[in-house]
This record gives structure tokens, C-alpha cells and sequence, in this order.
């Protein structure tokens, strides 16, 4: 039997860091063996909230970090297929189809597109309302089983979910149900403290990031403010020092002996923070190697482009499946052939269009 399919991705609004990979990244390299697995770069989606033609022209580059990020984390590009959002027009067509399956006050509901809405300062677009009906047509696209994102997309996923259930019920079995894929570390908190790592809060740290980077970066970290003094006795809980180092360590007894020395006031804040930076570089090196095989002129820009085409192939069977299922079976796929025999002369299959009543 065929493997069951995967889609995820993100928006192209920036490099990915430590929280991407606990949320979403480990898992997308985990189950690439067990998926057909697609990734998407969002750029439509991204409009929802920065359509700025400085934005847009970034696309590109930004799509290639993004790639390039995933392979340095672990994805292999035989098994997975990148692409662009915007390169499958398609995928439009098939979420006008579903835009009759969900209601404007279910999708008002959502609480992170106001949230997102909020922190991009703007009004709520008619595009951001409609983010989870495009979503739900990615997912339909490839026919995805499965859909690996962080804790935010889960209410995407759940619309998808009901707008499927409905598709299926009302015009046949068409789509599988997908199921979310939930991280087992959903958030990260981030370096100064602040509950989430996140590029627009400055507190992350990226895959991208050179060893020295790591070292700066670590070294400023926020830790127990109460902790003026090596002997004074820290909180390791909550700290995000040791929240790092349960998420990125793998020596239990020395963590755990540094946590005993924090708490009783034995250490002090900078070999905490030097060992962090090793345990993160060693964590980190692997990458790095990966990301400098990978980043070859045009390699990444060659797996976008095929991707890109497959998806496109595989959406347009999509939509005319769709177009069946639901009831639209006659003008359109007479116009395409009217239109081929202009070009290449009458088929037999004409001769049935004209006898046969509409
Ligand atoms: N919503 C995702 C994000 O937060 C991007 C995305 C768009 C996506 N379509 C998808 C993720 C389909 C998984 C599946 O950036």
C-alpha cells in the first residue's frame, strides 16, 4: 500500500530557530520516513498580514532559508517535496470550493487570527478571516493524512477537519480526514525569559546561528534575577537556562548536578550559561555540516522548482476531482477541449460532445 501523506510548512517571514525545531521541525524529521511528506513555503498566506511589495520581493530568498533550514535540520530532499504556495494558482479554485463549508462566525472564533490580525496592527483583512480555508485547500491538495505544526495551527486544522467531514458528507468520500500532529515540546520560551521564542520578540536562537553567535547569545541570557551572586540560591524552575538544557541536553546526571549547585547557591550563572553554549553547539553542529553540503548555487532553487511542479500536477487532479464530486462536470472539461482542438484538430471525443446533451 502507499504511504500515508504529510503536508507542512511555514510562512516565509524569516530563519528558523530552536523553537521551530522543538515545535514542528523534529517532528517533520521524524516522520518523513513513516510519510509521503510535503512541505509548503506559504507565501500567500504570509499576505495576510504583510503584503508590502519589500515583503514580497524577500520571498524568494527567504523561501531558500527556509529550505535550507530544514535540510540542515535533518530533511532529506529524496523523501520530501518542497514547494511554493504561489507557484500552485489551483490551490485557489479549490479553497473557493470550500469557502461554502464553513461559516464567517466559526472562523471569527479563532483566537490567533486575531491574535495575529492584533499584533500586525491592522484591521482584520478578509484574507486572514479566510487563513484557514486556504490551509484546509493545501492540506485537500496532496490529500494529507497527517499535518505536523505547532500548537498555533491546531485550530487551522481543525476547520480543515470539519470542512472535510462536510465536503465528504455532502459530495462523496473524496478527502481522507487529516489528523494534526501534535510536538511533544509545543512552545519554547525564549532567551530573555518571555514565554515563546520568536523572531519579532528578539529572544531566539537560530539554527543558522554560528558557534560564536550561540556563545553571545547564551551569554546574555535572562536566568533568576534574584541571583546577584554566585552563592545566592537560584530557581531552576522556569529558568530558561535549564529549560534549554532539558530540551537540548543529553548528559541527565551533569544537568541534574547543576541544577542541585544552582539551587543551593554552588555555581555561578557563567558556567551554567558555557555549558548551555557547548550542549547547544554540539546540538547545533550536525547542521552546520548539513546546511554547508547543502548550500550549493541553484540546488535549493532546483528542488523548489520540482517541487513546485508536482504539486501543481497533483492539485489540478484534485480540483477536477473535486469539480466531479460536486457537479461540475460538463463546460469546463469541453472549453479545454475545444481549446486543444484548435490547436491539434478534432477529437473523437468532441464528436460525443456534440451529440450527447449537456
Ligand atoms: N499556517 C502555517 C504557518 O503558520 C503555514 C501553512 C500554510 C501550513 N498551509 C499549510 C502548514 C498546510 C501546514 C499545512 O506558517
Amino acid at each position: 500500500m502507499a504511504q500515508p501523506c504529510l503536508l507542512t510548512g511555514d510562512r516565509p517571514t524569516g530563519k528558523l530557530h530552536l523553537g521551530h525545531y522543538v515545535g514542528t521541525l523534529q517532528n517533520r524529521v521524524r516522520l518523513q520516513h513513516d510519510y509521503e511528506s510535503f512541505f509548503i513555503v506559504a507565501d500567500i498566506h504570509m499576505l495576510t498580514t504583510r503584503n508590502a511589495p519589500a515583503e514580497i520581493a524577500q520571498i524568494d530568498q527567504r523561501a531558500r532559508e527556509m529550505v535550507l533550514d530544514a535540510l540542515a535540520a535533518g530533511i532529506e530532499p529524496d523523501r520530501v517535496t518542497f514547494y511554493l504556495q504561489s507557484g500552485v494558482p489551483e490551490v485557489h479554485e479549490l479553497a473557493g470550493l470550500l469557502q461554502s463549508l464553513v461559516t464567517v462566525s466559526r472562523l471569527q472564533r479563532i483566537p490567533t487570527l486575531k491574535e495575529m490580525a492584533r499584533d500586525a496592527d491592522i484591521e482584520m483583512p478578509l484574507a486572514l478571516l479566510a487563513y484557514p480555508v486556504l490551509q484546509a485547500a493545501d492540506i485537500l491538495s496532496v490529500r494529507a493524512n497527517a499535518v505536523p505544526v505547532g500548537k498555533d495551527n491546531y485550530s487551522y486544522v481543525e476547520v480543515t477537519r470539519e470542512i472535510t467531514h462536510r465536503f465528504n458528507a455532502r459530495y462523496g468520500d473524496v478527502f481522507p480526514i487529516p489528523e494534526v500532529i501534535a510536538s511533544e515540546t509545543p512552545t519554547l520560551i525564549g532567551t530573555n525569559g518571555q514565554a515563546k521564542m520568536s523572531k519579532s520578540l528578539n529572544n531566539a536562537i537560530y539554527l543558522s546561528d554560528s558557534a560564536a553567535e550561540v556563545r553571545r547569545r547564551v551569554r546574555s541570557m535572562y536566568t533568576d534575577p534574584a541571583r546577584i551572586r554566585a552563592d545566592i540560591p537560584g530557581t531552576v524552575a522556569g529558568n530558561p537556562v535549564f529549560q534549554y538544557l532539558d530540551a537540548f541536553g543529553t548528559d541527565r546526571a551533569t544537568i541534574d548536578a547543576l541544577k542541585e549547585r544552582y539551587a543551593t547557591g554552588r555555581v555561578g550563572d557563567v558556567e551554567v550559561k558555557d555549558y548551555l553554549a557547548g550542549v547547544l553547539n554540539g546540538f547545533l553542529a550536525p547542521m552546520r555540516a548539513r546546511r554547508a553540503h547543502f548550500d550549493q548555487p541553484g540546488l535549493i532553487e532546483e528542488l523548489l522548482l520540482m517541487g513546485t511542479e508536482r504539486v501543481r500536477a497533483e492539485t489540478q487532479a484534485t480540483v477536477r476531482e473535486v469539480r466531479q464530486a460536486m457537479g461540475f462536470t460538463g463546460v469546463r472539461n469541453r472549453l479545454r477541449r475545444r481549446a486543444e482542438r484548435r490547436m491539434t484538430g478534432p477529437s473523437p471525443q468532441d464528436q460525443e460532445d456534440h451529440a450527447a446533451p449537456a
